[in-house]
């Protein structure tokens, strides 16, 4: 996992004191899987402060919006592959109703389908109510293995352009070469199917 500022955080910011998120700093993939979730919820919960947006790139099923307290007054872009986006907004719409007064999808949350291979995500973004002036924070967890270079590089420099200063980009990527099947740069993580105990 990955976190950088845009210009000076904020005092109170999240900078401080999130040791594990320190590029390089951190342990190996296994653990990290297990918790980035975390960090990335406690990353959230401080910085509930000092954003005036959360954009959540590739939100997939992620729950922050709904399920961390004191969210409401922050506006939250789910930004997603039109096709997942689809599929999660008929799940909300059942899950919410009758726990968020009126429409549950017009709660304080925004679509924002973005094909990270295809679209602009910055005019996508703006296109939804995105403010550039306001400072956010940007969380992308668990996308960026599944994305070409060009789309990473793509959706990093869209990120710089819309980040007011003081923003925050947190992202977990997975090491090139583990993808490629070879994880003799964290020999502490040994793939988990390894660790299974025999069945006996
Ligand atoms: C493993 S899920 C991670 C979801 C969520 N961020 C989490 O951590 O639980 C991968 C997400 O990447 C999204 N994704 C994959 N390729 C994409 C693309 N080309 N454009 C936009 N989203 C994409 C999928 O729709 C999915 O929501």
């Amino acid at each position: 996992m990955a976190a950088g500022h845009k210009g000076k955080p904020r005092g109170g910011g999240p900078a401080r004191g999130r040791g594990a998120l320190r590029p390089g700093g951190g342990p190996g993939p296994a653990r990290l899987c297990g918790g980035a979730d975390r960090l990335i919820d406690d990353l959230v919960s401080d910085a509930r402060s000092w954003i005036g947006q959360l954009v959540i790139l590739g939100a997939g099923f992620d729950s922050r919006a709904y399920r961390l307290p004191g969210l409401e007054p922050v506006t939250v872009f789910e930004v997603d592959h039109p096709a997942t986006q689809q599929a999660k907004r008929e799940v909300l719409g059942r899950v919410l109703a009758g726990m968020v007064a009126g429409d549950p999808l017009a709660w304080h949350v925004r679509f924002v389908p973005v094909d990270f291979e295809r679209d602009d995500l910055g005019r996508a973004l703006r296109g939804a109510g995105y403010r550039d002036s306001a400072p956010s924070l940007f969380v992308w967890e668990g996308v960026t293995n599944y994305l070409t270079s060009a789309a990473v590089d793509q959706t990093l420099g869209a990120v710089r352009g819309l980040a007011a200063t003081g923003s925050l980009l947190v992202f977990t990527y997975v090491d090139r070469a583990v993808l490629a099947g070879d994880d003799s740069r964290f020999p502490g993580d040994a793939p988990l199917d390894r660790r299974r105990p025999a069945q006996g």
